[in-house]
């Protein structure tokens, strides 16, 4: 069996010899240009149109991330980047859903705390009481109820929180109230803090814009983990300058590195992250794409983790 790996950013020396330890009959190469060995098998981020197109023997190709729209808007430009009709899977939390859940934690406290505000004051040297806020009032929003979403709307809700979810398909998870597609409004009237765990398609890139933003309670705040293209800036910017919002915290960006003269790093009201909020470990990832590896060897059907093209997600 061969195994072709290539990434633009991750170590293949952290990548390959775990591929290798773990699937001993396999040769696992690292991409070279020019060079075009036979491939069963590709774990990729990004390919080049030489590196995949004319693969036609592939059983199947792996992402290394979890959301695929970064090579589902490649194939938009080059149709032929993929091989047709071989399946392509995503990693399903391979560890970042508890990444999400620490990131998120360590976010709605700080609001739900007002330290923001305390910091502030501490900068003033202020000493004075703020009103706390109350858990029932401070209703927190996660769109998106995949397989992050859900387990960071319940790590949310065991903590106290009152916990609304929204998805494409209505979910019935105990403790989240859970709202479908055509039920965006009731899931936006009330939320105090919403979190984005939606894929980048072309139905959801956008979506965090002023008429979403006018749905949400007064004094509200944003955690966008999700994707850039998602945000609407200015429509951020603006609901932060009448206070609808207020304060973000966005650890993606339409375009990353966030330029340095972009207008969100002077923002007082914006924290930004590098990209960070769930980080792909290849410890986890690894086991996860052999085992499916394992079952579509022994002519098992293997749907989790399968991008559906036409959803583009
Ligand atoms: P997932 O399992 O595919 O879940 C996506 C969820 O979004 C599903 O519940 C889906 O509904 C819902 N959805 C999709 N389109 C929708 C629409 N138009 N309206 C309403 N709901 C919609 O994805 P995941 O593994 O949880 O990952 C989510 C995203 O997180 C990824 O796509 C990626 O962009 C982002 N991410 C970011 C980082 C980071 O470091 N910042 C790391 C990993 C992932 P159904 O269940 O009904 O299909
Ligand atoms: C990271 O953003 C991923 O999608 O895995």
């Amino acid at each position: 069996m061969n195994i072709l790996f290539y990434h633009p950013f991750f170590n293949s020396n952290d990548w390959i010899p775990l591929i290798q330890q773990q699937l001993p009959e396999a040769i696992v190469y690292p991409y070279c240009a020019g060079q075009n060995p036979p491939a069963d098998y590709a774990l990729i981020w990004k390919p080049n149109h030489e590196m995949l197109a004319h693969r036609h023997d592939l059983k199947a190709i792996f992402a290394l991330g979890a959301g695929v729209d970064a090579i589902l808007d490649q194939l938009q430009q080059t149709p032929d980047l993929l091989p047709k009709n071989v399946p392509l899977y995503r990693l399903e939390d391979a560890g970042m859903a508890l990444q999400m859940q620490e990131y998120t934690i360590a976010i709605v406290m700080r609001y739900f705390r007002r330290l923001d505000e305390y910091y502030q004051q501490q900068i003033m040297q202020q000493w004075r009481f703020l009103p706390p806020h109350q858990y029932d009032q401070f209703i927190i929003g996660v769109m998106g109820l995949g397989v992050l979403g859900a387990q960071v709307a319940k790590r949310l809700a065991s903590l106290g929180f009152k916990v609304k979810g929204w998805s494409y398909s209505l979910k019935s998870i105990a403790g989240i109230d859970c709202y479908h597609h055509d039920q965006l409004d009731i899931f936006l009237s009330g939320t105090k803090l919403l979190i984005n765990l939606l894929p980048s398609t072309q139905e959801t890139q956008g979506i965090l814009n002023k008429q979403l933003f006018c749905k949400l309670a007064d004094d509200s705040y944003l955690i966008n983990i999700a994707r850039g293209k998602h945000l609407v800036k200015a429509d951020l910017l603006s609901a932060i300058s009448s206070n609808k919002i207020k304060a973000a915290t966005l650890d993606v960006f339409a375009q990353e590195p966030l330029p340095k003269d972009d207008s969100f790093w002077d923002n007082k009201a914006i924290t930004i992250t590098p990209h960070i909020s769930a980080l792909t470990k290849a410890e986890i990832a690894v086991p996860q794409i052999i085992e499916k590896i394992h079952r579509i060897e022994r002519g098992e059907k293997v749907v989790e983790g399968l991008i559906d093209f036409n959803k583009g997600y």
